[in-house]
């Protein structure tokens, strides 16, 4: 029998599997997700020639002591990254009204809370490049969790067939065209690349950065939280907000009762009314 069907997960294994991922990443998973659990994970089993998932279960208990690696990649494998340039664009309206009524040497920082494979930074980067221009003070953060998918976004390398949501007079000011063996890719031009920190961040529980920002990106990552870790992400990130900033969470991703201090100023926009 092929390696690569013949493993079964079994519900034991997939409940210590689920408790380990919310206990290092916050998300929690229903009963439903027990396929997708077995289908990312089997290629760790083969690749480390272990016999079933109780097996690599345990090998991540023997990395949380050892680290070596074997844990980040867990987490890489068990995170949806799906991104793409200028996802639900009202965001980056409003973003484009608020740079437009700041005095163009104010300096100006933004945090991508959630930034994926970097193509939530970028655009921000790209918006705030048309506002403000490329030299102006402003600096923007993007973090996440999967060490993996931070390196694509370090890289600013993306697929043209798999380029989504970017317009043409965007790409052409903001992307080169790739050459030779990269002729099917598009790369960020250095200048927006330069404005941009990529660092790896865990919402629930890397210490938050000292630097107070206008806007906090944190988007389609709630959803995979329980409504506590919601709650604790919210309160953590809204520390980190100048009062008057704003909080962007995705479109689906309600605050409603969860913190007091984020008042709602249009759909899926809310500003930080007082210190926290
Ligand atoms: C679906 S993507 C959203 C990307 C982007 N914000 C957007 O809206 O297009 C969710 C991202 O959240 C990250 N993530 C999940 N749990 C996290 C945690 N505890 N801390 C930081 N990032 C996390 C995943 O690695 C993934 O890249």
């Amino acid at each position: 029998m092929n390696r690569l069907t013949e493993f079964q997960l079994s519900q034991d294994e997939f409940d210590k599997l689920r408790k380990l991922i919310h206990k290092k990443a916050g998300i929690s998973m229903s009963d439903a997700k027990r396929s997708l659990v077995a289908g990312r994970l089997r290629k760790r089993l083969v690749a480390l020639n272990l016999s079933s998932y109780e097996e690599y279960f345990q090998a991540l208990k023997k990395d949380e002591t050892s680290g070596n690696g074997e844990m980040q990649r867990f987490i890489d494998l068990l995170t949806t990254n799906e991104t793409w340039f200028f996802r639900e664009e009202r965001h980056f309206e409003y973003l484009s009204e608020f740079l437009s009524e700041q005095p163009k040497a104010k300096s100006i920082n933004i945090w991508s809370a959630a930034s994926s494979s970097g193509e939530e930074a970028y655009s921000i980067a790209m918006t705030l490049a048309e506002e403000m221009g490329v030299t102006s003070p402003w600096n923007i953060l993007g973090t996440d969790i999967s060490s993996q998918i931070l390196s694509k976004a370090k890289k600013g390398i993306y697929m043209k067939s798999k380029v989504k949501g970017l317009s043409n007079p965007m790409k052409r000011k903001y992307m080169m065209n790739g050459v030779r063996e990269y002729e099917d890719y598009l790369a960020v031009v250095p200048e927006l690349k330069k404005k941009i920190k990529f660092l790896p961040f865990n919402l629930i529980t890397s210490p938050l950065p000292t630097v107070k920002f206008d806007i906090i990106f944190c988007r389609n990552v709630l959803i995979y939280f329980n409504q506590q870790h919601k709650k604790e992400v919210i309160q953590r990130l809204a520390s980190c907000l100048k009062v008057g900033g704003y909080f962007f969470p995705g479109h689906s991703e309600s605050l409603h009762g969860l913190y007091d201090e984020l008042k709602s100023v249009a759909p899926s926009i809310y500003q930080k009314t007082r210190a926290s």
